[in-house]
């Protein structure tokens, strides 16, 4: 791919992504009532955002309005009774709109600025905010194992070393998947916060107490240091883990273990975007593009899942694929035609299971027929902790673990406000959930 490729394929997607969050933006203002002003600037804006949908020869993506709408309303937008902060997020999204599609409008830039001043003008800030909920451990539902257990492997998501409290609850993370009898880790990629040298040393000797096989993949994170600003993740990666990240295969006890390198090698043409403020970060180095996408190598090993010889498979990346709900929509997944493969791989029947790091949340993306692609939050952030798998002959039981050190997790629970515990938790199903294959 050459830049040139990379530059008009991610303005589409910025495109994209702008258009489903104003026309979301639009259904949840109607769902709210009284807001008929802000659902018409929301309307407005995305009728922009379609005109250069439209110059770049891509239609809007209608079905994915419903979905985000519903996701903006579970997560931040109840409703301003129901959660005082619920305006202020639906104008921050309206803000990353204007920082990173307003660029892209040519004319009507202008336009969209002046109706996003307008919104933040109207935004009347909560007197009083909610306290974080009570600390409580979580009631992950206890489900039955589909027959007798094979063995259980754990999966342990995103590290960010280098990021505050990150090393303490990654290291209590590690301590209960040694004693949780999980035989193979896999680890979600994000290894390190800033993609520096000393954070991947960090991790190291982090990951070298997991006392059974693992694996580990590269997450947008890992891609470029801002320290030394380069793209230094390859190099880095290669050199601590031993091989070049274009994916690798495990296998134990019978079953494949995919593991993909998700990344685009490419730095982020965008300085970090601060969605408390609702402005670019001045000076400051974003790092690499948060999107997806899987080199040849893993086109070949995604191939040979799919095979007749393939035999039963999990798949493990760093992104979730496509249809990808939640902030910011399409860009923050695997590029379209990736997604499309590993698709296409659930349907031969050999996949049990696809899981992804990167959103920090519990939450079932979507099935692909039947097929569960599956996010697992992690240590760093609520609600704290990795996940198990056991696997049966037929099937497996999934469930999210909270770390077990309570001083830990108290800490870590009390200082998370509403509005990340509501993104972080997922529901029940989300938390625990059991598999059994279809009968042929
Ligand atoms: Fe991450
Ligand atoms: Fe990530």
């Amino acid at each position: 791919m050459t830049q040139t490729d990379l530059a008009s394929e991610v303005i589409r997607d910025l495109l994209r992504s702008g258009w489903i969050i104003e026309r979301a933006r639009h259904d949840v203002y109607i769902s709210w009532g009284g807001h008929d002003r802000e659902a018409a600037w929301a309307a407005e804006r995305a009728g922009l955002i379609a005109t250069a949908l439209e110059a770049n020869g891509r239609p809007p993506d209608n079905e994915l309005v419903a979905p985000h709408a519903r996701w903006m309303l579970s997560v931040g937008g109840g409703s301003p009774d129901e959660f005082p902060l619920a305006p202020m997020f639906m104008v921050r999204m309206a803000d990353w709109v204007d920082g990173h599609v307003g660029p892209f409008l040519d004319d009507d830039e202008p336009r969209l600025r002046e109706i996003g001043a307008a919104q933040r003008e109207a935004l009347r800030f909560p007197g009083s905010l909610p306290a974080p909920p009570p600390y409580r451990r979580l009631d992950i539902p206890e489900l039955k194992p589909p027959g007798k257990v094979r063995f259980t492997f754990g999966i342990l998501g995103d590290l960010h070393v280098g990021s505050p409290n990150a090393t303490d609850r990654v290291r209590a993370a590690i301590a209960d998947l040694n004693a949780s009898g999980a035989e193979l880790v896999i680890q979600l990629g994000d290894i390190t916060d800033h993609g520096n040298k000393d954070e991947f040393e960090t991790a190291m000797q982090l990951l070298a107490k997991l006392e059974m096989p693992h694996a580990t993949m590269m997450g947008n994170h890992d891609v470029y240091s801002i320290g030394e600003g380069r793209l230094s993740g390859k190099e880095y990666y290669s050199s601590y883990f031993g091989r070049e990240p274009d994916g690798v295969v495990l296998h134990h006890k019978g079953i494949s273990f995919a593991v993909l390198d998700s990344i685009e090698h490419a730095a982020s043409p965008f300085s970090p975007f601060d969605l408390v403020t609702g402005r670019f970060i001045e000076g400051a180095d974003a790092g690499a593009v948060v999107r997806g996408t899987l080199t040849h190598p893993q086109h070949d090993i995604l191939a040979d899942i799919a095979g007749p010889e393939g035999g039963p498979a999990f798949i493990f990346l760093h992104h979730p694929t496509q249809p990808y709900t939640g902030f910011p929509p399409v860009l923050f997944g695997l590029r379209d035609e990736d997604a499309g493969r590993i698709h296409a791989v659930c349907d031969s029947g050999n996949v049990w299971g696809v899981f992804a790091g990167h959103t920090h949340r519990n939450a079932r993306t979507r099935d692909y027929d039947g097929v569960p692609v599956h996010e697992v939050a992690i240590p760093r952030d609520y609600p704290n902790g990795y996940a198990l798998v056991d696997v049966c002959e037929d099937g497996y039981r999934y469930r999210f673990v909270q770390i077990s050190d309570e001083k830990l997790l108290r800490a870590a629970s009390e200082s998370t406000g509403p509005f990340q515990q509501r993104y972080g938790r997922g529901t029940d199903e989300e938390l625990s959930f059991v598999w059994t294959r279809p009968s042929i």
